[in-house]
Order: structure tokens, then C-alpha cells, then sequence
């Protein structure tokens, strides 16, 4: 047998339970994973509210979220050429990663299972998808290049500690909006930290910045997107939002194959998000409580079989 969290209904943290479930065998074209670490995100809190429902559909009762871990090949299913048993893979894309094992599409067009990096611990590769991904796309919209100033509010956050290394790989200078007991992490990182809250938008007049990405989302990073950086084409925001997008904000397109290209362009070079919480997978409603909390300066991390 297997283990799953699952939830009957929309809700808090308190609908999740641990649940023992079959071992899946693959169907054709399909590869059974063995996570081994699973990323916790805010989509997930959304999706167990019910908040995103419009956009992620599920079937309930016996809906699972999670929409990134990493984990191990167990079993190959018929016609699958990319994967081996013993492979080591990160799953990414739709939810239902709060689980041990899960059969999983394994072509590059399903675009939901990509070959480990050897460089990465389960761990860091579990919590890739979501941060540096989002964050690779959202530097690709804004069409940063080298030697540029970028602003990134909530920089302190995943995607916008991905979004502060990427673009720092990228050759760019960084300025960081964060809280205050964040500010070491973000220069440990070579981005300038500001902190945000009353006199940001002054703070911020110093600067001549080329581009923005907004991680955080609300009325005053929109405000402030707006102030420092002129055209519309080089800001872009993560998080939807009406009165944002209608005052010239535009809200993030993930680019295709979006792990691949965030892996190739970090390659050998130095990348690491901070882990500030790690909970066994069948107290996954804790860290979901902790997420929903914030401001934990990381991402939360699920460990299978603990
Ligand atoms: N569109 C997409 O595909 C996509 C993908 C990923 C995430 N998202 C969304 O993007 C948001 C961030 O995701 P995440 O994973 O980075 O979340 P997270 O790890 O929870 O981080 C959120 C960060 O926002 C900061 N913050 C809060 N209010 C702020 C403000 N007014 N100004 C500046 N920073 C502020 C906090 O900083 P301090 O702790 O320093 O106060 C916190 O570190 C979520 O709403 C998420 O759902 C969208």
C-alpha cells in the first residue's frame, strides 16, 4: 500500500487527512514516481479554499493537491522511452502531489515530469518548479538583460528569492522589497533590500529601475510598479488582480517548458532557496497552517514516509 493526503471538501487545513491508498501502475505512456520530497505553495491553500476552482478543477471527494515534488522512477509503463527505473525526476504542473507514489504522463509534451540535475538534493530539485519557474518566466516577460536595474517586491518570498538569484545570474543589479528581519537573506543574495510599508514609494524614487516583478500582489506594490518603472511591457505581476492588470500590470504568461529553460540557464552556477520548514507528509495540514501564516522567508517542505 501507499500513502496519500486528501481532502472531501473545500475548506481550511483541518479537511486534510492521511489516507492509505493503492501503489498506481502505470497506464501506456505513464511512469509510477516515489516522491522523496514535496514543495508546499500558496496554490495549494488557494485550491483547498476553493479560490481556484475557476482555474484547477478537481474531483472531489479524494481531491489531493500539491502541484510540485521530487522523487524517484519505480515503474516504467508501456511505450516510455524517456524515463528508467532509478531515474530521478521532478514532477510539476497539475495538483496531486501530497502522496507517496503517483502515476505520472512522461512525455516532454505532457510537460508534468523533468530529469533531476544530479547538482540538486531532493529537496531543493522538490521546490524548483514553482519559485524558479514562475520567477524564469516573469524575468523573461519583463525582458531583463544584463546590466539592468530590476525591482522585485516581495522578494523575500519563494518566486521572489528565485526571481533575485535568476536575475542575478542574468547579469542584472537587484532591489528587493521585504520585510526587515528578511534583509540579510537578501543581501547574502547581492540583491539591495527596501522595506516595504509606509515610505516605500519615497525610498524607492532613488533608484532608475529598467524593470518589475511583483510577487507579493495589492495596492501598493501595484502603486509602486507603476511609479518606477515606465513601460507597461517590463513590469509583470505573479499574482491575478483585476485593478492591477487594469491599471498596466500585466499578469505573468508561463513561458513553455518553463522547468527546462529555468534549469538550463542556472546550469552549474550557484542557486539555493532557503528551506525554513520541513514537516513528514502526514502533517501536511500543519504546513499548510504555516504557510497560510507567511512570512517564514522560504519554502515549506513535505517529506514523504517520515
Ligand atoms: N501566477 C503564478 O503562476 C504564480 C506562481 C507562484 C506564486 N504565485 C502567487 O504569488 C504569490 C507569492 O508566492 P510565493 O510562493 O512567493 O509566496 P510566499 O513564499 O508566501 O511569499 C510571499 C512574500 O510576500 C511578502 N509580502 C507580503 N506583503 C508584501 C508587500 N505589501 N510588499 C512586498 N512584499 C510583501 C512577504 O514578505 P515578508 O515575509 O518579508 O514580509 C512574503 O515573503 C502568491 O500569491 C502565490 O499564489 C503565482
Amino acid at each position: 500500500m501507499s500513502t496519500a493526503v486528501l481532502f472531501d471538501r473545500y475548506g481550511d487545513p483541518g479537511e486534510l487527512y492521511v489516507t492509505d491508498v493503492p501503489v498506481p501502475r502505470p497506464a501506456p505512456g505513464e511512469v509510477v514516481v516515489r516522491y522523496t520530497a514535496i514543495g508546499v505553495n500558496p496554490i495549494d491553500w488557494k485550491v483547498l479554499r476553493g479560490d481556484a476552482r475557476a482555474l484547477l478543477p478537481l474531483a472531489l471527494p479524494g481531491a489531493c493537491l500539491g502541484v510540485e515534488a521530487a522523487g524517484v522512477v519505480v515503474e516504467v509503463g508501456e511505450g516510455v522511452r524517456r524515463f528508467e527505473v532509478g531515474d530521478a525526476v521532478i514532477r510539476h504542473g497539475r495538483p496531486g502531489t501530497f502522496r507517496v507514489h503517483e502515476a505520472v504522463a512522461a512525455s516532454q509534451e505532457a510537460d508534468e515530469l523533468t530529469a533531476q540535475p544530479g547538482r540538486f538534493s531532493a529537496e531543493q530539485a522538490a521546490v524548483l518548479p514553482v519559485a524558479a519557474g514562475t520567477a524564469y518566466s516573469a524575468l523573461r516577460q519583463t525582458g531583463l538583460r544584463a546590466g539592468e536595474l530590476l525591482l522585485v517586491h516581495g522578494a523575500s518570498g519563494g518566486v521572489g528569492l528565485a526571481a533575485v538569484q535568476l536575475a542575478r545570474l542574468m547579469g542584472a543589479e537587484v532591489v528587493g522589497t521585504a520585510s526587515a528581519r528578511h534583509h540579510d537573506l537578501l543581501r547574502s543574495l547581492g540583491a539591495t533590500p527596501v522595506e516595504y510599508g509606509d515610505g516605500l514609494l519615497d525610498a524607492l524614487d532613488r533608484w532608475s529601475f529598467d524593470a518589475t516583478v511583483d510577487c507579493a500582489g495589492g495596492p501598493q506594490p501595484t502603486e509602486a510598479a507603476l511609479r518606477a518603472v515606465d513601460r507597461a511591457e517590463r513590469r509583470v505581476t505573479i499574482v491575478p488582480d483585476a485593478a492591477a492588470q487594469g491599471r498596466g500590470v500585466p499578469f505573468l504568461d508561463h513561458v513553455p517548458l518553463e522547468l527546462a529553460a529555468t534549469l538550463d540557464l542556472i546550469g552549474h552556477r550557484p542557486f539555493a532557496l532557503p528551506v525554513s520548514a520541513r514537516f513528514p507528509l502526514s502533517r501536511a495540514a500543519e504546513a499548510l497552517a504555516l504557510g497560510l501564516k507567511g512570512g517564514t522567508g522560504g519554502k515549506i517542505v513535505l517529506i514523504p514516509g517520515e
